[in-house]
């Protein structure tokens, strides 16, 4: 499965939901997440990521979001339509230590 990582939060662009075939994102306050049951790991999604938030479960980078993407899609909603990312999106593109700031 491809997973989200820190980068999206408080980017959440949303890119990612609007070429996903299997509508297999959902949606926190500030970032999503991939369910790693239904991602049929087509890849489609991570280059269309603006903060390069998703990478592959095989990724180094994965880490600890493999299970923390599993956690949060099985209690927060599923979305399949791209909205409106945040005002200050590109002001936290890029930035590290995003997981203390994860809005669950
Ligand atoms: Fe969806 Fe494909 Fe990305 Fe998996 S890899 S989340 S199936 S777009
Ligand atoms: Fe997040 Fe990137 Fe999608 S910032 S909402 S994973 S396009």
């Amino acid at each position: 499965a491809y997973v989200v990582t820190d980068g999206c939060i408080r980017c959440k662009y949303m890119d990612c939901v609007s070429v996903c075939p299997v509508d297999c994102f959902y949606a926190g306050e500030n970032m999503l997440v991939i369910h790693p049951d239904e991602c049929i790991d087509c890849g489609v999604c991570e280059p269309e990521c603006p903060a390069e938030a998703i990478v592959p479960d095989t990724d180094p980078r994965a880490g600890e979001w493999l299970a923390l993407n599993a956690e949060y899609a099985a209690t927060w909603p599923n979305i399949t339509e791209k909205g409106e990312p945040p005002a200050d999106a590109d002001d936290w593109k890029g930035k590290a230590g995003k997981l203390a700031l994860l809005d669950p």
